[in-house]
């Protein structure tokens, strides 16, 4: 299959490229989602709970699905009812909607380094952060590499306060023998395409904490109470519901669960690939210019990039070579504080010196279950060629 796509952000012209990552739909999928689309049942219907149902075997803890990781992350931070004047601890080496989701409620974002090898938050950089106001540490598994959960864990403990774990890239990953999404306070997952399964847009937050879990849900559905017994309006009929908090509309629809569940279907195949995939460049680039991630021996990351590491000083160089050679590199990520979002509230650039040495020197290469044996070799080729 040619997986070459059109990508409309990259140049002003349309061009077509072998891409960072994609989605892999097969003919099962497009039919469980016509199933949907000529039922009865577009959305509230039966499909989320299995979804949920099914999801909740892969990540070891009950779940809800919402339509996209940043609802995910929206309603975990909801379900701790973070505040203005609360603190929260997150690495800089991150998609910013880690941070956005809980800057949206007035907390104060706070910044500690990663580790310079795996790019995850540092604990040793956790711990001199924390004060009474701080509420959560949030991990985030960068590339599908757990972070150091049983360290973090330990902290947050020691402190009274939360852990949350973004996960979006680490569906399908193991730490010390447990499923991510059973191990954190809360867990979320990102369902994009780009993702280890894809819902086309989609999320999910896991809890083993079942309040928790139920705050989030209920946040994900309009803050909408229908249990009789929590009514503060008493005199009303049957048709009654009523809303003690707010919240919004992050419900994922029938047609895209029923995705979800035959893709989770693949969720093992996916990984192996992707595993086989980082096998292979890790082996092909061994004596190149192009450094290797580092696995801990305590994890098994499903792969949802391959952020290999180059010469600062040649990054961009490298980056621009290999898309004129139409490889759809991109880089993961700029630190998050860099934004001027956040410069405007005073963060400067040197606040993580580890963050920043780490993303000056990351590229990352094209990492799906869809891309063709033919293409992985092309990709080789021009990385060898540079
Ligand atoms: C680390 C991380 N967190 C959160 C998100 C947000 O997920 P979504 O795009 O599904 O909203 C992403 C998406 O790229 C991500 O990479």
């Amino acid at each position: 299959m040619d997986v070459r796509v059109r990508h409309p952000r990259i140049h002003s012209k349309f061009i077509t490229m072998i891409p960072y990552g994609r989605h892999s739909i097969n003919e099962a999928d497009i039919e469980a989602v016509v199933r949907v689309l000529k039922g009865d049942w577009l959305t509230i219907g039966p499909l989320v709970e299995q979804f949920e149902d099914v999801l909740q075997n892969v990540v070891g803890a009950p779940c809800i699905t919402v339509s996209s990781g940043t609802a995910a992350l929206h309603c975990a931070f909801a379900a701790i009812d973070l505040s203005q004047g609360d603190e929260v601890i997150t690495p800089p080496i991150t998609f910013i909607a880690t941070q956005a989701t809980a800057a949206l409620f007035g907390a104060k974002i706070v910044f500690a380094d990663v580790q310079l090898d795996t790019g995850n938050i540092d604990p040793n950089c956790v711990e001199s952060l924390i004060n009474s106001r701080t509420k959560a540490i949030v991990a985030v598994d960068y590339a599908g590499h757990p972070a150091e959960l049983d360290e973090l864990r330990a902290i947050a403990d020691r402190h009274g306060i939360y852990l949350i774990e973004d996960a979006a890239h680490s569906i399908g990953s193991v730490y010390r023998d447990r499923k991510i999404g059973s191990i954190a306070d809360i867990t979320t997952f990102s369902f994009f395409p780009t993702k280890n399964l894809t819902t086309g847009e989609g999320g999910a937050v896991s809890s083993i904490n079942p309040a928790l879990l139920e705050k989030a849900k209920r946040f994900s559905r309009q803050g909408l109470i229908r249990n009789v017994s929590e009514f503060k309006i008493t005199d009303q009929g049957p048709w009654h519901q009523e809303v003690h908090k707010f919240g919004l509309n992050y419900r994922l629809p029938d047609i895209l669960c029923a995705l979800g569940i035959s893709q989770l279907e693949r969720l093992s195949e996916f990984k192996s690939k992707r595993q086989d995939l980082f096998n292979f460049y890790s082996a092909e680039l061994s004596n190149t210019i192009f450094v290797s991630p580092v696995v801990r021996d305590y994890v098994e990351p499903m792969w949802h990039l391959f952020p290999a590491r180059v010469d600062p000083n040649r990054r961009k160089m490298i980056f621009e070579s290999l898309r004129r050679m139409n490889i759809g590199v991109q880089v993961n990520y700029i630190p998050a504080y860099w934004h001027p979002v956040f410069q405007d509230l005073g963060h400067k650039r040197g606040e993580c010196p580890n963050a920043e040495k780490f993303y000056l020197s990351e590229i990352s290469l094209p990492m799906s279950y869809a891309i063709s044996e033919a293409h992985v070799k092309e990709v080789i080729e021009s990385l060898k060629s540079i």
